[in-house]
């Protein structure tokens, strides 16, 4: 309720302050008038009467005219906000890019790799970024090949973390312990090999844009028959 609270404080503001700037900008418009009918009565017998209407008349549009502009202008502004969004995440550095830059050697598993799937997590301290409170703290668990085991928690216990760390998904400096799968320490793999050998299903369904095909296989390294097998084993075919 606070942050309802909080929330239309914010956007209270905001329509207080559009009105009461469009309420300045109309008294300005309207001075702007005022002068010009008092100069237009001042030197009537100079001017025409035809161009002191015509003067009044483009007076009075300019009302509309200023709001309508000086709106426009402030939206573009806001809509910039995305545009610059858009440009940080261009300008994030590619992971692989972090890694080169580290100049880490990286062992090649082998293909098999992990044939048993034995994970194990030794004095793992986890944390989202150097500056947070650890999500994991110090924890050593072994799951033994071909063990089905499942994690209970309250929401937030970090249980969708424990996935994050199996696949190297946030920056490795605020990390300590390691995390062994078949014997092989997992920040000794690069990326690219850690991710194609593990897989996950995760909480919430994700499809991407294009066909179920695509959808199924996107690096199309499996034959039709194997994806309706895949289908047909998740009881999704008829
Ligand atoms: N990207 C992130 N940056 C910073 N902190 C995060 C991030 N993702 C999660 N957290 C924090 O880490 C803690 C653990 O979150 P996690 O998602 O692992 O919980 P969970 O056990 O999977 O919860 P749920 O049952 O709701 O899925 C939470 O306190 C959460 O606020
Ligand atoms: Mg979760």
């Amino acid at each position: 309720m606070e942050r309802i609270d909080t929330n239309s404080r914010a956007y209270f503001l905001l329509i207080s302050a559009g009105h009461w700037f469009g309420l300045r900008l109309d008294l300005m418009a309207s001075l702007l008038t005022l002068v010009t009918a008092i100069l237009a009565v001042a030197v009537r017998n100079t001017i025409d009467s035809s161009a002191a209407a015509l003067s009044m008349t483009y007076c009075l549009t300019i009302v509309d005219l200023f709001q309508w502009a000086i709106r426009q202008s402030a939206e573009a502004e806001t809509y910039m906000t995305s545009a610059e969004r858009v440009h940080e995440y261009g300008q994030l550095l590619r992971e692989d890019g972090k890694e080169k830059h580290q100049r880490k050697a990286f062992i090649q598993p082998p293909n098999d790799w992990p044939s048993r799937g034995i994970i194990e997590f030794k004095n793992y301290t986890f944390r989202y970024r150097p500056e947070l409170d650890p999500v994991l703290k110090n924890l050593n668990l072994r799951t033994e090949s071909k063990e089905k085991i499942g994690i209970i928690g309250r929401t937030g216990a970090g249980k969708s973390s424990i996935l994050q760390a199996l696949f190297r998904l946030v920056d490795q400096t605020a990390i300590a312990g390691t995390i062994l799968i078949d014997d092989i320490d997992i920040s000794r793999l690069s990326r690219d090999s850690l991710r194609s050998h593990l897989s996950v299903i995760p909480q919430v369904p994700i499809l991407f844009c294009g066909t179920l095909r695509y959808n199924l296989d996107p690096f199309k390294q499996a034959s039709d028959e194997e994806c309706l097998r895949a289908l047909e084993a998740v009881q999704l075919k008829h």
